[in-house]
């Protein structure tokens, strides 16, 4: 495969938890290390939107509003895994797809841990520099680079030291819609190879959406006549899931569902006031045992 570039919209995902970072669902989520890992220009628009001030000119507007949705979405989606995953609290952690994720360095609960991140190569590289010095709060860090369209995650995972015969934690947030359903199915069979008694598979994933559908196809062409880049348009959505298939997926591989909840009901729970309730209906969150 052609050599890739550090995701955007790793970047963009972390950009949402710094706004939602003090503002939003105080008290159930916190993510300060998420401004930490962006670059100056990057924080910019962060603070653009921590403000609440919507700006004036057209380009500003439209990454105002798609950062703004972003942060809804990472702060309900963030509360509920890391529920989840404090609920379990397994001492291996495998983060696939991790992108700046901040949890090892953000998480004193996972202080007896060790945390696997898998990514791609350049995503990787990009937030290892990102990282610098950063002190971590996990027992330990391994970082595996893997592409899961090419390389071997099992292989991957045996050589970083991830030990079968221990419970582990997956945590697949925000990256099957990147990828094929076969390309989804392949890695879940690792994951279930890899899973002792006593795991968890959690997966973020978005449902059938007419309407999000035509949003992102009337919103594309309003990028280019702004002339301003779209941080997802060189990751195309390659695939949606009803929770009825993702139960099958999960079910085919040993995993029992535990909860399936869809962002906006996180939302209602949080009490947070939401704006964009129909994108956030199509986002869901599963949280699946092993058998
Ligand atoms: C939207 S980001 C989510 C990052 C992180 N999970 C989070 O929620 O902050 C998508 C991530 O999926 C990773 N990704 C996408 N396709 C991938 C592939 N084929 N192999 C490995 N990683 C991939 C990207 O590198 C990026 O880090």
């Amino acid at each position: 495969m052609a050599e890739r570039k550090a995701s955007r919209t790793a970047v963009l995902v972390c950009q949402g938890r710094a706004v939602a970072d003090g503002r939003m669902a105080v008290g159930r989520f916190s993510d300060p290390v998420a401004v930490e890992l962006l670059t100056a220009p990057e924080r910019v628009l962060v603070e653009q939107v921590r403000s609440g001030v919507a700006p004036q000119v057209f380009g500003d507007r439209i990454e105002y509003g798609l950062l703004s949705g972003v942060s809804e979405t990472l702060a309900t989606r963030t509360v509920t895994i890391d529920d989840a995953l404090r609920d379990r609290g397994n001492t291996q952690l495998v983060i696939l797809g991790a992108g700046l994720d901040a949890r090892a360095w953000r998480m004193k609960e996972l202080a007896d841990a060790t945390v696997f991140e898998v990514d791609q190569p350049a995503s990787q590289q990009d937030k290892r520099q990102r990282l610098g010095e950063r002190t971590l709060l996990a027992g330990s860090v391994r970082f595996v680079p893997v592409d899961f369209a090419t390389d071997s995650l099992d292989a991957a995972l045996a050589a970083a030291g991830h030990d079968t015969t221990r419970a582990t934690t997956w945590i697949w947030e925000g990256v099957v819609n990147y990828l094929t359903r076969e390309q989804i199915a392949a890695t879940a069979a690792v994951v279930a190879a890899r899973s002792a008694p006593g795991s968890r598979f959690i997966i973020t994933y978005p449902a059938p959406s007419v309407r999000n559908t035509l949003g992102r196809r009337i919103v594309r062409p309003l990028w280019a006549l702004a002339r301003r880049q779209n941080p997802i348009a060189d990751e195309p959505m390659r695939s949606t899931w009803t929770p009825e298939r993702m139960r099958e997926l999960l079910d085919a591989n040993g995993f029992e569902v535990v909860t399936d909840i869809d962002q906006l009901t996180v939302a209602q729970e949080l009490d947070l006031a939401v704006e964009r309730g129909p994108f956030l209906r199509s986002g869901r969150i599963v949280v699946a045992d092993r058998i």
